[in-house]
């Protein structure tokens, strides 16, 4: 298993990630190839890998403008591998790279009713900020999470 910072030369992998979004966020919330691009080239998109180069999780990482701060837009683990600790390997990794960029806090939203990652997030140490009511239109709520690196 490893983590690797995805680049845009890697076509092969863009494409699972798109598949594993629409699989993982259906038609709202996940990330498309636009986004995902723009997480390369302008962010950070991290992958853990098998060992025979398959996906197994994904984050995407966007900066915030003038802060030593990052916004974790996605997060998720390929459909058939969930369960088996590997989100919990590359978020924990993902700290890990984000600190040697000094970067200083990490943002997140998420769906007040989706225990599992709350779960995860929690026992990683992002706490509860707030709830945005309404946040992505009339009855879609979130919690705003946020984890300080340094
Ligand atoms: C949330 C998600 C990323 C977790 O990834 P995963 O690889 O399955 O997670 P892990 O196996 O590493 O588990 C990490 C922690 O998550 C929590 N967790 C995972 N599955 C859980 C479940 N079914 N019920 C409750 N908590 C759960 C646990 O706290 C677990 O830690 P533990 O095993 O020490 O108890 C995955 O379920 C997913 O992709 N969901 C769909 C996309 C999504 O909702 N992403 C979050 C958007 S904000």
């Amino acid at each position: 298993m490893k983590v690797i910072e995805v680049g845009a030369e890697n076509r092969g992998l863009i494409k699972k990630i798109f598949n594993n979004e629409v699989e993982s966020f259906g038609v709202m919330g996940g990330a498309d190839m636009w986004m995902i691009m723009s997480f390369i080239r302008y962010g950070k998109l991290y992958v853990l890998l098998d060992e025979n180069n398959e996906l197994l999780s994904v984050a995407q990482f966007q900066g915030v403008l003038g802060k030593k701060e990052v916004f974790l837009y996605g997060f998720s683990t390929s459909l058939k591998e969930r369960g088996k600790g590997y989100g919990k390997i590359l978020l924990e990794e993902c700290h890990n790279k984000l600190k040697m960029l000094e970067i200083e806090k990490i943002y997140l939203t998420v769906d007040p009713e989706n225990i599992q990652a709350i779960n995860m997030y929690e026992k990683a140490g992002y706490l509860i900020e707030e709830l945005q009511k309404d946040e992505y239109g009339t009855g879609i709520d979130r919690y705003l999470m946020i984890k300080k690196l340094l």
